[in-house]
């Protein structure tokens, strides 16, 4: 109905931001986490818009192949019905096309104010919206502008709404009643199934965050730490494989495959989540890193945890150039740079896990 659709579709668009909202909060928390330098156009940690949230979207899909549709063929062809008796059999057609829109943007500010609201912390408002939108639904629908909403809804057209008997059943095996049956059968099945999937969805990464960091980032993480020197192979291998020290030009030669190796993955989706790593490797805790010189908080999350990590493998297994050397070496000179090379925290994070776990996965890569 025309009067009631509006708060309907505000109300849907409302719940689904509400049935993603941990999802929602995840991607805002990693935006905030990514210096702007390293977002990429399309990138979860990118907040651009809510263009490009993939919630937003699936909301606004749903409104308009779905929600929208099926509000314009009542309209059109219940026009007395879905007006609440308040309309003519001769509707304009760009009157029905005018409603089906507002479907859509209904259900779009819904989402927008729940997700606003949530940025600012006002949970309970970003609740609240739910039941208010359905509350003007159902006050319309009983009561309606002149107490008699309800009348009007049982009516299945305006001659039965002028000569209102009291029988109401006769309602529901009228056209109307079995075209809005049908359209349950299709429009509430996939909303509860996305509402379901969504709240699931979230919990889970709830739990995964529990134990510190999301699946995503730990995938992302990987890559980076697998990939991260991946641009050295865009360096000649006169300067990769000089046995002496490299000139002043050869070293700045080798200081662009940090970004040879964006350039080499920033290109394909999966890997995405990987190019701060990659890029940022070589930047130090105090900004005299490379290849943009970024300090503390500047540098990704990602690279500040890599560097610490790679920087104790290298002191503890054997290189051509040095011997593997003790955990307690390795430990004191990663505190000895602390604050230079390292993030305070990260290395205080990676103090914290026990030597038996650094001794156990050694002993399985030295395995692998
Ligand atoms: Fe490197």
């Amino acid at each position: 109905m025309v009067q009631v659709d509006v708060f309907w579709s505000y109300g849907l668009g409302a719940s689904m931001a509400l049935a993603a909202g941990r999802q929602l909060k995840a991607r805002r928390e990693q935006a905030a986490a990514t210096p702007p330098a390293d977002r990429l156009p399309g990138d979860p940690a990118d907040p651009g818009s809510l263009w490009r949230n993939p919630f937003f979207l699936k909301t606004i899909l749903y409104a308009a192949l779905l929600f929208a549709p099926s509000g314009a063929y009542l309209l059109w062809n219940f026009p007395d019905w879905e007006t609440m008796q308040a309309g003519t059999r001769d509707l304009p057609a760009w009157l029905v096309v005018c409603f089906a829109i507002t479907n859509v943007t209904q259900a779009m500010l819904g989402f927008w104010v729940v997700e606003r609201l949530m940025v600012a912390g006002r949970r309970y408002a970003a609740l609240l919206q739910v039941p208010l939108a359905y509350l003007g639904m159902f006050f319309i629908l009983v009561h309606g502008w002149d107490g008699t909403g309800w009348r009007r809804f049982f009516s299945p057209d305006a001659a039965h709404y002028r000569a209102w008997d009291g029988d109401w059943a006769r309602w529901l095996t009228s056209d109307v009643a079995l075209t809005l049956a049908a359209m349950g059968v299709v429009l509430l099945p996939v909303l509860f199934a996305a509402l379901v999937r969504w709240q699931r969805e979230g919990y889970a990464l709830a739990t995964a965050r529990e134990y510190g960091v999301p699946d995503a980032d730990l995938t992302d993480l990987a890559h980076g730490v697998l990939l991260h020197d991946i641009g050295k192979i865009g360096i000649p291998d006169a300067i990769l494989l000089k046995p002496g020290p490299l000139t002043p030009d050869e070293w700045q030669i080798m200081r662009r495959h940090p970004e040879i190796g964006k350039l080499l993955i920033e290109k394909i989706p999966f890997l995405r989540g990987a190019v701060p790593i990659v890029y940022s490797h070589h930047e130090k805790w105090d900004g005299t890193g490379y290849p943009r010189g970024l300090r503390g908080e500047e540098i990704p999350l990602g690279a500040r945890i890599f560097m610490v990590v790679d920087a104790f493998d290298a002191i503890t297994f054997d290189r051509p150039y040095s011997k593997a050397k003790p955990f307690d070496v390795a430990k004191a000179e990663i505190k000895r740079c602390t604050s230079t090379h390292f993030d305070p925290d990260v290395v205080e994070a990676f103090f914290k896990v026990p030597e038996a776990l650094l001794a156990e996965i050694r002993r399985k890569s030295l395995e692998s």
